[in-house]
């Protein structure tokens, strides 16, 4: 959520800056980042969602692909979904069991610039039972849907965009068997920012997951509907790397080196492959080139979304707003929920003391760990207008672990830190009896719990120990 204002931003920026005709799309699973959705999250995530769709209305969206995890919260609030976004969210494969049809839309056209541009949505199909158990639907796999309609749509399309949400090997297969595709977006969430790569004659380009970056792929489209394959690129590496041999044969002569010697023949020999690989690559250039047509070339680039990257003012305002509705609802179920957590009141069995009672015996660790950022967790989180916000509370607080999060929002304030007994574990027994209950050393598996790389990018074990003050 928190990129969705940079990524407006950078989208604004190359349109305004380049002017160009464009299309804005997503291969999909933007609402969810799973396709299980823990009980205790759905109520943030379905706001979190709702939020999304909001900000990609405002970044002017023209379509995005489903993904399974979009429908992780199921059908109706998927179609409720729909109806509030003003690009079209396309499946092809998600077909009715009764009718055959397409549940959602297919593919939609758009003219941009001069060409006539169709967009076709595909779903992944791995276990269509486990997205769809209730409703008459399913995944279709994408042989049976794609040869009709690809067939279809080339007869009135220049260009064809598949947004994909099946696997990097199905998407290959699929360049080869359906050359009429131009470019496969996919969304498939193991791949990282991917270079875009040909294949055959589609061009595969990949998203990173839940938008760590965006991507921006300029396209010349030519008279023949080909690509320029990368032959040409590999040409000029190749012309350089002979330059290189050759001078180095040069300075050898130089030296009188004699011809019998190792080096000598070593280069001689190089420079007769790279020669050979050359007039090959210039033979397929020939044969790929379409008698008087242009070929058609890409340019792009990956944005990061950095916390230091400016943001969409419209956008951020959505951002801000549903953080706070989800702290709001959080506030609400906290004070619904587990009403066996009475404020300051554990129950019995409960393992945790909370830091106070260990500073009774630990005057000297309780001081230097309250200089600690540790001892101010929760009041950043409180600060930041969070601290009933489900997805962050297990990590700035003590004794909880994910999934929890309920018994969270009820914590007494001696827990609501990263107390002593998040490193040393509950201390219960050990402060009622501190010869017989020893405490345990926090190795570097317990800090990694939370200073996980995506909240930390720069911990590191030792380093990070000799910060904290336990030990003073
Ligand atoms: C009633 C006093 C008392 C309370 C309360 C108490 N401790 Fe201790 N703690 C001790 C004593 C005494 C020792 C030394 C035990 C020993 O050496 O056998 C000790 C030892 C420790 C050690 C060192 C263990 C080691 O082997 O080096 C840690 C860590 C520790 N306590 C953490 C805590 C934490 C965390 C809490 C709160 C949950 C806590 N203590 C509460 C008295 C207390
Ligand atoms: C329960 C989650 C949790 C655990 C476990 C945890 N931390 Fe932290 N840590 C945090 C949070 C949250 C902050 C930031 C608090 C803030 O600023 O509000 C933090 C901050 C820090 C900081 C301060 C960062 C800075 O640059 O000043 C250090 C150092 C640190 N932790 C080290 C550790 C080490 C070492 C361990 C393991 C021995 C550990 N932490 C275990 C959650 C945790
Ligand atoms: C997986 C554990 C984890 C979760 C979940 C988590 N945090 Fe943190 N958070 C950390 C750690 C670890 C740090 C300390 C990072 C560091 O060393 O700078 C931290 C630091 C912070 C800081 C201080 C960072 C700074 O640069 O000053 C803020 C603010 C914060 N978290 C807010 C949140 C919010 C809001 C959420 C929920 C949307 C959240 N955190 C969820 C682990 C977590
Ligand atoms: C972020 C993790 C973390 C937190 C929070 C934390 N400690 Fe520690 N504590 C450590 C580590 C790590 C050591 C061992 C230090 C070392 O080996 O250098 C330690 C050591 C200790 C020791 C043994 C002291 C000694 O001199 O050997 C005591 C006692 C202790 N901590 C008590 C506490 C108390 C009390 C609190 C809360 C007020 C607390 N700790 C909070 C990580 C933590």
């Amino acid at each position: 959520m928190g990129g969705l204002s940079k990524k407006g931003y950078q989208i604004k920026k190359l349109r305004d800056e380049h002017q160009l005709p464009h299309l804005t799309v997503d291969g999909g699973g933007l609402l969810f980042k799973d396709t299980n959705l823990l009980p205790s999250r759905v109520e943030q995530a379905q706001i979190t969602a709702e939020g999304i769709v909001q900000a990609y209305n405002i970044m002017g969206y023209d379509a995005v692909g489903i993904a399974r995890q979009d429908l992780a919260n199921g059908l109706d609030f998927f179609k409720n979904i729909v109806e509030q976004s003003k690009f079209t969210w396309l499946s092809a494969n998600i077909v009715s069991k009764l009718t055959g049809k397409p549940v959602f839309t297919p593919s939609i056209s758009r003219r941009i610039g001069e060409i006539n541009t169709a967009i076709i949505g595909l779903t992944d199909d791995r276990q269509p039972s486990a997205i769809t158990p209730d409703a008459n639907m399913t995944i279709e796999p994408w042989q049976n849907i794609l040869p009709t309609l690809v067939h279809n749509l080339s007869r009135e399309s220049d260009f064809i965009v598949l947004l994909s949400s099946l696997t990097l090997k199905q998407n290959i297969e699929i360049a080869n068997k359906f050359p009429a595709i131009n470019l496969i977006i996919t969304s498939e969430p193991n791949n990282s920012a991917m270079k875009p790569r040909l294949e055959n004659n589609t061009l595969l380009c990949s998203s990173a997951k839940q938008g760590k970056y965006f991507g921006w792929l300029q396209i010349k489209w030519g008279t023949s509907g080909k690509w320029e394959h990368a032959s040409s690129e590999l040409m000029v590496e190749k012309k350089n790397s002979l330059d290189r041999i050759n001078w180095q044969l040069k300075r050898l002569e130089k030296n009188q080196t004699p011809k019998e010697d190792d080096r000598y023949q070593g280069f001689i020999k190089m420079a007769e492959e790279v020669s050979k690989e050359i007039s090959m690559l210039e033979k397929m250039a020939e044969l790929e080139k379409p008698q008087g047509k242009t070929l058609s070339t890409y340019k792009n680039q990956y944005f990061p979304m950095q916390i230091s990257s400016p943001d969409h003012e419209e956008v951020l305002k959505i951002v801000h707003e549903t953080k706070r509705k989800i702290n709001l609802a959080g506030k609400a179920s906290s004070q619904k929920a587990d009403t066996s957590v009475n404020k300051n009141i554990l129950p019995e069995d409960f393992a945790y003391v909370g830091w106070l009672k260990c500073s009774t015996c630990h005057a000297n660790q309780a001081k230097g760990w309250q200089d600690s950022r540790h001892a101010g967790a929760y009041m950043t989180l409180v600060r930041k207008g969070q601290q009933f916000d489900r997805s962050c509370i297990a990590c700035h607080v003590t004794g909880i672990e994910t999934g929890a999060e309920s018994f969270a929002l009820a914590l007494p304030p001696t827990l609501q830190q990263v107390g002593c007994e998040t490193c040393h574990g509950p201390g219960k027994k050990h402060s009622g009896n501190p010869k017989e209950f020893n405490m345990a050393s926090p190795n570097e598996s317990i800090c990694l719990r939370c200073h996980q790389q995506e909240h930390d990018d720069s911990f590191d074990f030792a380093q990070d120990l000799e910060k904290l003050r336990c030990t003073h």
